[in-house]
């Protein structure tokens, strides 16, 4: 999926040009993530994309569209993504060959839990944070998984050090969840992801030109500053050790 879009963009500074630097063994990164979606597709259907159209997840979908996998991309649209986020998830809707899902919470379950716990429920305590999640993103992550064999997702090892052991083929729900879990780009870096959008024009979330390396809820996500680690904008009030989701974590 390529875009005129980037081209009208004119921020001051473009996520592109400043980070975009594949690693030297790049080609050879490439040409593995490429087997393996493919050993995914043949091997491992139903096999479905879970996009939150961030930089690694906006590779995923070009990857697959581009190989003509026919992987279903799934997104879970919490109805609390900035407009930016909708935006490219219209954008890559008309655009993309491969169906694109959303997913979206049970409303009377958002409606009950604003109502009870507040608007801004999710900076009083961890347990309400994680009760926010789990209405709008795990509840809708189990219909989206439901009857597949796997699930591709966009993490990498250099992500946090709780993701530094990030497997390629993730087979440690097997036995619990019969789900294979497909991290194809685990081994990439930054520059090697900005690199593919750059060398490919893939259409991007203009908020990676304004700081914002990885992207979740509005309420949730800010901007980072030089030197604040990659994921330091997501829950930022809370500890290291508690930021995550639920979407990636083991029970
Ligand atoms: S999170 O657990 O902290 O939210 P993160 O934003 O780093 O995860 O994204 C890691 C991967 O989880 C993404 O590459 C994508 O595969 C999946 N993911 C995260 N958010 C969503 C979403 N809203 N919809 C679908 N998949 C998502
Ligand atoms: Fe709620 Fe924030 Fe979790 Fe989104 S990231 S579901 S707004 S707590």
């Amino acid at each position: 999926m390529t875009s005129s879009l980037i081209s009208s963009r004119n921020p001051l500074t473009r996520a592109t040009d400043l980070h975009a630097k594949a690693s030297p063994d790049f080609v050879a990164k490439l040409a593995e993530t490429q087997a393996l979606l493919r050993r995914a597709a043949t091997e491992f259907a139903p096999v479905t994309q879970a996009s939150s159209l961030g930089a690694e997840d906006v590779v995923i979908t070009h990857l697959i569209n581009s190989l003509q996998l026919g992987i279903p991309v799934f997104v879970l649209e919490t109805g609390a993504l900035h407009t930016e986020t909708l935006a490219l998830l219209e954008r890559t809707q008309a655009h993309s060959r491969t169906p694109i899902h959303v997913f979206r919470p049970v409303p009377e379950s958002v409606i009950q839990f604003v109502r009870d716990k507040g608007q801004d429920a999710m900076y009083q305590s961890i347990d309400l944070r994680k009760a926010c999640c789990g209405v709008r993103k795990m509840e809708p992550l189990t219909r989206a998984l439901k009857g597949q064999k796997a699930w591709i997702t966009g993490l990498r090892q250099e992500q946090s050090t709780a993701r530094a052991e990030v497997p390629l083929l993730d087979d440690s729900e097997v036995a619990t969840k019969s789900l294979y879990k497909f991290n194809p780009l685990a081994a990439w870096t930054w520059g090697d992801v900005w690199h593919y959008i750059a060398t490919n024009q893939v259409d991007y979330n203009p908020l990676h030109d304004q700081f914002f390396p990885s992207i979740g809820c509005a309420p949730c996500t800010r901007a980072i500053s030089l030197g604040e680690e990659f994921r330091a904008g997501r829950w930022w009030w809370e500890d290291e050790a508690a930021k995550e989701c639920g979407l990636h974590v083991k029970k």
